[in-house]
C-alpha cells in the first residue's frame, strides 16, 4: 500500500501544488477541502486525487475523518497542514466572527489535525508534518493582526511539537511564503497587491510549485536530521 499524505486545504493554491507533487511522487494523497465543491472535484477530475470534504476548524470533524481515511488506506505518514483564511481588516473595524474564524481555521487547525494523528506517528516511529505559516508571521501586515496572529503561533506550535517528537522520527517543520500567486492573494486590492509586488526583489509573486518544491524536500530521506525549522520562501521580500 502506498503511504498516505494528507493535504489540508488540498485543492485550489499552494496546497493543490503540494497534493499534486506528493501524488506525482507516489504518496496516497488526500486533498482536504471544506467549501468550494466546485472547485474541488475540477480538481479530482484533472488529477484524479482523492478528495475529502470537513472543516477543519472542527476537532470532531477532523478525528472522524481522520478515523475514516486511516481505516482505507492505513496510518497517516505525511500530514500538510496548508488550510487557511484570510478575513483582513483592521483591528479597530474587525468583528469577534473575523479574528475566530482566522484563529481557529488557521491555528484551531494546527491542533484538530495534529492531536488525532501524532499518536499513531509515535507509534509508527515516523511521521512527517509540514506547517504553512506566512511571510505576515514574521513581519506583520496592515490589515492582519487576526492572520498574523495565527500564522505566528503556527511558528510557535511547530517547534514545540518538532521537540515532543524528535526521538521518535517524527520532523516538523514550517514554511513561510511570501506572496504566491494564488485566489487568496488575488482578493488583496490590485492598488495594495502593485506596490507588494514591486517591492519583491525577485520581481514576482511566488508560484504555488515553488512551495511544493520544499515540501517534496522536507518528507524525503534526505531530510530526516531538519526538525523544528522554519523554512522562507518568499523572493527575498523579507530577509532576517
Ligand atoms: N500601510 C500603511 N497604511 C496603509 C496600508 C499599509 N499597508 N494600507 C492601507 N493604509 C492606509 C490607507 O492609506 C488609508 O489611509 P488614509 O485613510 O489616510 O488614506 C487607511 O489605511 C485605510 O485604507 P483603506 O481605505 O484601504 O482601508 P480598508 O479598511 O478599506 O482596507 C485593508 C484596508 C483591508 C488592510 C486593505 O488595504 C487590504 O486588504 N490590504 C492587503 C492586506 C494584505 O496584504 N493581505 C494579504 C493577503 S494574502 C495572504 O495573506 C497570503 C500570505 O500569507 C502572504
Amino acid at each position: 500500500m502506498k503511504d498516505l499524505a494528507i493535504v489540508t486545504g488540498g485543492t485550489r493554491g499552494i496546497g493543490r501544488a503540494i497534493a499534486q507533487g506528493l501524488h506525482d511522487a507516489g504518496y496516497q494523497v488526500i486533498s482536504v477541502y471544506r467549501n468550494n465543491d466546485a472547485s474541488a472535484q475540477a480538481f479530482h477530475e484533472a488529477t484524479s486525487i482523492r478528495i475529502a470534504k470537513w472543516d477543519v476548524a472542527d476537532f470532531d470533524a477532523c478525528q472522524k475523518g481522520i478515523e475514516q481515511l486511516t481505516a482505507e488506506f492505513g496510518p497517516v505518514k505525511i500530514l500538510i497542514n496548508n488550510a487557511g483564511i484570510t478575513r483582513d481588516t483592521v483591528l479597530h473595524k474587525m468583528s469577534i466572527e473575523q479574528w475566530q474564524a482566522v484563529i481557529q481555521t488557521n491555528l484551531g487547525s494546527m491542533f484538530n489535525m495534529c492531536r488525532p494523528i501524532v499518536p499513531s506517528m509515535r507509534d509508527l516511529g515516523f511521521g512527517r508534518i509540514i506547517n504553512i505559516s506566512s511571510i505576515n508571521a514574521q513581519r506583520g501586515q496592515f490589515g492582519q493582526t487576526n492572520y498574523a496572529a495565527a500564522k505566528a503561533g503556527i511558528l510557535g506550535f511547530t517547534k514545540s511539537l518538532a521537540l515532543e517528537n524528535a526521538r521518535k522520527n517524527i520532523t516538523v517543520n514550517a514554511i513561510t511564503p511570501g506572496y504566491c500567486d494564488t485566489e487568496m492573494v488575488a482578493k488583496v486590492p490590485p492598488e495594495v497587491l502593485k506596490k507588494i509586488v514591486e517591492g519583491i526583489p525577485v520581481g514576482r509573486l511566488g508560484l504555488p510549485s515553488d512551495i511544493a518544491g520544499m515540501v517534496l524536500f522536507l518528507v524525503g530521506q534526505q531530510a530526516n536530521y531538519i526538525t523544528g525549522a522554519t523554512f522562507d520562501i518568499n523572493g527575498g521580500l523579507h530577509l532576517h
